[in-house]
């Protein structure tokens, strides 16, 4: 594995090759065990968004694995004022070992990849969030046993974790369904990608896409970026809410899943939210085990 750029980069063996490291070490971080397999290593993560989980696990997880994390803003990286992603993924080739990056445009981490000489992790695009499936399908396997069989759904904004969530059901063998309003589908590509490669379909209606799930998820209405499409999307989401009665239509011992942050109210009530805190935390730790498999893959 060179770099994680996205998901679908991956194949099944590779992302169950992480899922299996990821494991071991969340054991040996439980007994205590703390081995050093990125001695000196040096990791350089750029944000050009918000972060509170991806931030910390990559920061703390260099730590635990014996390496170092430089956090880069984009408020204080010449890139924030214009120098152009080409340069500065030369510039970053000869101090660093890998780069993690959060940005707007996928193109600019496919870029920084590009031009640069050392492994490129994504941290969030617009278009896709593979660290954070990762983490859940990590959370999946450990709460369900295996994939096979599984039905995920999604309700919501056809966003960056919807992309990369399909991606991941369709990898592992799961079935995939999608409530999401009309002009807010996940994307086209990858959509047809998921019919012809594994089960996809896509309902107008939460409940029936939550039909029979064994996993529900959600995120929020309006993603970093969109904060002034917010009343707009308000209206256009009403409808698609994880709620008691979505709750209802899955399996009675469905999980529920959510990448964070929730808003309570809005995409998840805080009933199901709080009587599914179990798995939804546990999930915001599994960050933590899995991009320290990934970070130990790229840069072994
Ligand atoms: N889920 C997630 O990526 O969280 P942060 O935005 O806090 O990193
Ligand atoms: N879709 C959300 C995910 C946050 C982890 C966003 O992009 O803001």
């Amino acid at each position: 594995m060179k770099h994680l750029l996205k998901l679908a980069d991956l194949s099944r063996e590779e992302i169950l090759s992480v899922l299996n490291l990821a494991d071991q070490l969340k054991y040996e971080r439980k007994h205590g065990v703390f081995k050093e397999y990125l001695k000196g290593k040096k990791l350089g993560m750029i944000f050009q968004k918000s972060s509170t989980r991806t931030r910390v696990s990559f920061e703390v997880g260099m730590y635990e694995l014996g390496g170092n994390a430089l956090f880069l803003s984009n408020r204080d990286l010449q890139i924030g004022r214009g120098e152009p992603v080409e340069d500065t993924a030369r510039v970053l080739s000869r101090y660093l070992d890998a780069i993690m990056i959060r940005t707007f445009a996928q193109q600019e981490v496919e870029d920084l990849a590009k031009y640069g000489s050392i492994p490129v992790i994504n941290g969030l695009t617009d278009y896709c969030h593979p660290c954070q499936v990762l983490a859940d399908l990590m959370t999946i396997r450990e709460r369900k046993g295996a994939f096979k069989g599984l039905k995920m759904c999604f309700v919501g904004d056809g966003n960056n974790m919807a992309n990369s969530l399909m991606v991941g059901a369709v990898r592992t063998g799961m079935s995939f369904s999608i409530a999401c309003p009309k002009g807010y589908e996940p994307d086209k590509d990858l959509m047809a990608w998921a019919k012809e490669n594994g089960s996809f379909t896509l309902t107008r209606s939460a409940e029936e896409a939550a039909a029979d799930a064994d996993v529900v998820y959600t995120d929020v209405w309006a993603s970093m970026g969109q904060e002034d499409e917010k009343a707009k999307r308000e209206k256009a989401f009403a409808g698609y809410q994880v709620n008691a009665a979505v709750m209802a239509s899955a399996k009675p011992d469905a999980m529920v899943l959510h990448c964070l942050p929730a808003h309570r109210g809005e995409e998840i009530t805080a009933e199901v939210f709080e009587a599914h805190a179990d798995e939804i935390f546990e999930e915001a730790e599994n960050r933590l085990h899995a991009q320290k498999a990934v970070l130990c893959k790229v840069m072994k």
